[in-house]
């Protein structure tokens, strides 16, 4: 009896899992592989640089940017199940010193140690989160964004290139100093 109990408590307790608080700005689609490489790359993420991957899926940027960048890198992720997904990643690749997921709403998020942040949600959530990059992030942080502009900033590049019969755009735009 007490072990049924037990298991009656636990499945509900994975049913009843609380979803975080926060509007979804974005359904859940990946950038593919040679994407996230590029959007990398052009924000020139160093080694032992941090990158924060805001709606982050799976986590594949995360990962991406440890395994073959030698950066830090935190994904925020609001669906539990994704959120879960790219964690049980991180420990499954044995890289958690390095990398992290927090399960909230990205417009949350303390933001402010980011050398670097990747973004694939849509223009009217980079809108929404554009105020929250200006006031938080430091001069010469990058912010790259998989085929959706941050209207009102002018991007310091634009790559166009072709991935798997589909056209992408990636736009990198660089925190100016406070004037
Ligand atoms: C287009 S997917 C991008 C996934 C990943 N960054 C990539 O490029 O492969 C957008 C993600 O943002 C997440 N998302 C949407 N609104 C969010 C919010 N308010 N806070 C955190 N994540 C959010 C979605 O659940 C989804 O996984």
């Amino acid at each position: 009896m007490k072990s049924v109990v037990l298991v009656a408590l636990s499945l509900s307790a994975l049913v009843a899992q609380p979803s975080p608080k926060g509007q979804n700005l974005a359904p859940y689609v990946s950038s593919p592989q040679e994407i996230i490489d590029v959007m990398l790359e052009s924000a020139g993420v160093r080694p032992g640089e941090m990158v924060y991957d805001l709606g982050c899926g799976d986590g594949r940027i995360v990962v991406t940017a440890v395994k073959k960048f030698s950066a830090k890198a935190v994904g925020v992720e609001l669906n539990p199940t994704l959120a879960r997904t790219a964690s049980d990643m991180i420990y499954r690749l044995g890289i958690q010193n390095h990398a992290s997921i927090i399960r909230g709403d990205l417009l949350d998020v303390d933001i402010s140690q980011a050398d670097v942040v990747t973004l694939y949600l849509l223009t009217s959530s980079n809108e929404k989160l554009r105020p929250k990059l200006e006031k938080s992030l430091k001069p010469g942080a990058r912010v790259v964004s998989h085929d959706y502009a941050v209207r009102g900033w002018k991007p310091v590049r634009v790559e166009e290139l072709e991935v798997h019969g589909r056209n992408h755009k990636i736009y990198v735009y660089v925190v100016k100093p406070a004037k």
